[in-house]
This record gives C-alpha cells, sequence and structure tokens, in this order.
C-alpha cells in the first residue's frame, strides 16, 4: 500500500523509474541521503546533486558536509569554537562501500578535513593520521595553510568563554519546537548551537558510504578527540548491512562503539530505528543520572533503504533526502 502511494506520489513528480529496485526481494528506496541536524538541510542538497546525477554515495556524503564545513557554525570547520587554550582543532572520517575509510584527527588550519580524510584513505597505507603529521600530509596533497585565528564569532565566543574558563558541554537542541526544554546556546551572532554533521547515503547502484566531520566539543582540552575520527564510534559502514553515523558526546560515543553496534544489530535483523535505540539504551544505561546532561544521537540506513534514528535527549533533528527529492527535517525518537 505504501509502496503503491509512493509511486503515484513519484510518478507525478515523473520519477516513477528512480527510486525503487529490489533487494533480497524487497523494495530498496534509493538514491538517498540522511544528515544530522538542521544543517544537514543545506549539506543533503550538495550531497543530492551526486545521487540524482548516478553519482557515487562516496562522493555525496564527502561534497554534502563539505557546505558545512564552510557555513558559520559552533562546532564544524575552521570558523568553529576553539579549544580551552584558542585553537580550532578538526576531526573527520570517511568510508566507502568498499570498507576502506580514512579520519583525521587534531587537524589544525585545514579548511576541509573531510577531504583530508578522503586521501589518507586513498592515498596512504593507513586509517588515520593526527596533529602534526596530518597537517603536513594534507599541505603534500595539496591543501593551503589557511590564515591562524579565530571567527569573529568564535573570537566573542571565546572571551566570553575565558570569563569563567568552565568546561561544560552544551546539549544541543534544535527541534525549535522544544527549544524551551533546555534552553539551547543562542550563540552571539544569533545563530543556534550546532554540532558534528555526520552523513550517510545509498546512491542509485546500491553502494552505501559515510562521512562526519567536527570541531568536537567547544572549549575542550587541547588534544581532545571525541568519536568523530574514530572508525567504528562516530561512522560505520558495511555495504552488505547499512551505514551509521552518530553525533553528540563523542566520549560516551566511543563506549558503546555506536556506530559499529548499530552496524551489528542491523546485521541481525534489527530495523535502523530499533538498532539506533538499543545502542542509546546501553548509553543510558551506562550514564544513569548523568545522562540527563548529555546528547547523543545515531542516523542510520540499511540496504534496503530504510532508515531511522534515536537519541537521548529530546531535541535531535535529522535531515532526509530521498528519492521524491523531499528534503525534510525528521524529529529522532528520545529515551529521557
Ligand atoms: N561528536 C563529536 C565529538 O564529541 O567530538
Amino acid at each position: 500500500m505504501l509502496a503503491r502511494r509512493k509511486f503515484l506520489q513519484l510518478s507525478s513528480l515523473g520519477l516513477s523509474s528512480l527510486p525503487f529496485s529490489s533487494f533480497n526481494n524487497k523494495q530498496v528506496q534509493k538514491p538517498l541521503v540522511l544528515s544530522t541536524w538542521d544543517a544537514g538541510i543545506n549539506a543533503n542538497k550538495a550531497a543530492w546533486k551526486v545521487l540524482r546525477n548516478n553519482g557515487r554515495a562516496l562522493d555525496a556524503v564527502e561534497q554534502g558536509v563539505m557546505v558545512t564545513e564552510l557555513e558559520r557554525n559552533c562546532c564544524v570547520g575552521l570558523g568553529a569554537n576553539p579549544d580551552r587554550d584558542g585553537h580550532v582543532t578538526l576531526d573527520a572520517s570517511i568510508m566507502d562501500e568498499f570498507s576502506n575509510c580514512g579520519s583525521v584527527a587534531f587537524l589544525e588550519r585545514i579548511k576541509h578535513p573531510i577531504q583530508v580524510a578522503r586521501k589518507v584513505m586513498e592515498n596512504t597505507p593507513h586509517v588515520m593520521l593526527v596533529g602534526e603529521g596530518a597537517q603536513q600530509f594534507a599541505l603534500s596533497q595539496g591543501f593551503i595553510l589557511e590564515k591562524d585565528g579565530l571567527s569573529p564569532e568564535a573570537e566573542k565566543e571565546y572571551k566570553k568563554w575565558l570569563e569563567k574558563s568552565e568546561y561544560k558541554p552544551v546539549i544541543n537542541i534544535e527541534n525549535k519546537k522544544n527549544q524551551q526544554a533546555f534552553a539551547p546556546t543562542r550563540l552571539s551572532n544569533g545563530d543556534w548551537n550546532h554540532d558534528t554533521i555526520g552523513m550517510i547515503a545509498l546512491d542509485a547502484a546500491g553502494n552505501l558510504s559515510g562521512s562526519c566531520t567536527t570541531s568536537g566539543m567547544g572549549f575542550k582540552m587541547r588534544g581532545r578527540v571525541g568519536d568523530s575520527p574514530i572508525i567504528g564510534a562516530g561512522l560505520f559502514v558495511d555495504n552488505e548491512v547499512g551505514a551509521a553515523v552518530a553525533t553528540g558526546q563523542g566520549e560516551d560515543i566511543i563506549r558503546v562503539g555506536g556506530s559499529h553496534a548499530v552496524i551489528e544489530l542491523m546485521r541481525q535483523g534489527l530495523s535502523p530505528e530499533a538498532a539506533c535505540k538499543k545502542v542509546i539504551e546501553r548509553l543510558l544505561k551506562i550514564k544513569g543520572d548523568q545522562a540527563k546532561n548529555i546528547q547523543a544521537a545515531i542516523i542510520a540506513i540499511n540496504k534496503n533503504g530504510e532508515y531511522g534514528s534515536y537519541c537521548l535527549q529530546k531535541g535531535f533533528d535529522y535531515a532526509v533526502c530521498t528519492s521524491d527529492q523531499n528534503n525534510r527535517l525528521v524529529s529522532a525518537k528520545f529515551l529521557i
């Protein structure tokens, strides 16, 4: 019934030949792209340009998050809030349909860490490069060293933070309906606080890829690295099963091996939403009462093009773009 309704909807858009094919006798919805938070809407648009032209999911997830790396955002790209010593340090990872993966961490002064992560995957025998070594590698690949220093908005936030110098991660809430519930941070330039951008996609050929890029937690200790560049924690792709990417407090996502755990649960037959829920429940069990002070969320796609998400706190939205070209925000279900 649902498939028929979808077919009718797509026929009216002249897209009926695009969206479904068969895998394991199930209809597969493809292409498809998901990304975290409301910044995902713009990121999905760039990814969709690749996917709608039968492009590879890997190119889509790279080009999608590059958009967010350039937007003003507290937690992604060189304009982001710095660590407690006043330096912006960036983490990113990428994984393709062949289980190739690459990541960078503690990378400074490079505009697109996701592109460097892809170069690590494609042009080195390694999976992860960090700090000075990652920067040196980026320069050897032709990336430009950007000027040192903070964006005007980050400079302002940092000066404000220095008044107390307290490390207090803020729970990110972007679901506008729920904003009152957790008093989200509004940056001095009027932007809402954002978080890691993570993106997963299924392309027209039925292949999966994922990406993830972040400055991590604002005002973190120098050298702190979260889940995003850790393959299996922040991101995991298994082309036979699905793809998953996480956002929120990295330390806790690492503790449950978040994204890899979701893939393994999907392998056992759980839907993307049920798999994400189980992993967030594990995290809640570990954190107990402290869970109310953190946010953690995972989004997932399976090989059939089914997708879902779960988060700890109310207020996590993710952006979904499917073959009907309807790029929309979906509110994830939550535990507490
Ligand atoms: N999830 C991003 C971080 O904790 O660094």
